[in-house]
């Protein structure tokens, strides 16, 4: 069967719902090197526009009013993507309970997918959020991509306009994409051929 030359799918998930966050500016930076490629086409899925319920139903229920229209924003691009990249600044050492929720409402939409991680915040650059989703994503039988943007300290690497000023940050942006679209076209490629196998 002959691989499809389409365009990757990417889901970006923007993990912060924070009032006042700085999530937008990392997010429209990362779209616009999405934006110049050919092989990959983003979609931003931003859980503060998108908010999703915090009440799980009980095994086997049915969710309670409002929640299948909620999901409807959000888990149908999550199943179409084909791979993803997860925007996560770092709460506490990890990532926040609004990034674990959207995680949590999910399970088949992340097979056999390669998730790659930007991350920020202050010292860390976030990598504390991002190792612990690793574990997270393993869960999910997700393909993690090793190398990250980690941006510390991230808002001294914009300008006022939300330009990145950080060369570093955009090398390692290109280096992310170009594995995140190698696995993408690696698994996209095999599950044509063989499905997928939880
Ligand atoms: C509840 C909370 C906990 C935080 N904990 C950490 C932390 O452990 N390490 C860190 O480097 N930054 C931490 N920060 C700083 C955030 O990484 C920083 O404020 C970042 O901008 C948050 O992303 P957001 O503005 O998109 O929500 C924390 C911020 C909040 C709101």
């Amino acid at each position: 069967m002959l691989a499809t030359t389409e365009p990757l799918r990417v889901a970006v998930l923007v993990g912060s719902t924070r009032e006042g966050r700085f999530a937008p500016v990392v997010t429209k930076w990362l779209a616009g090197h999405l934006d110049q490629r050919d092989d990959l086409r983003a979609d931003v899925v931003d859980l503060a526009e998108t908010p999703l319920p915090t009440v799980f139903p009980a095994f086997g229920q049915q969710p309670p009013p409002g929640t299948e229209e909620r999901l409807a924003l959000v888990s149908p691009r999550l199943a179409a993507a084909d791979a993803f990249v997860l925007v996560t600044p770092e709460y506490n050492h990890s990532f926040p309970a609004s990034l674990k929720n959207a995680i949590d409402w999910h399970n088949e939409e992340w097979h056999g997918k390669p998730v790659g991680f930007v991350s920020y915040g202050g010292l860390s650059g976030g990598l504390r959020a991002v190792e612990q989703l690793r574990v997270v994503m393993a869960e999910l039988n997700a393909m993690t991509i090793r190398n990250t943007v980690s941006l510390h300290d991230a808002w001294s690497r914009f300008d006022q306009d939300g330009v990145c000023t950080d060369p570093a940050a955009e090398t390692a942006a290109k280096a992310l994409l170009d594995q995140l679209a190698w696995w993408g076209h690696a698994l996209r490629d095999a599950k044509s051929v063989r499905g997928y196998v939880a």
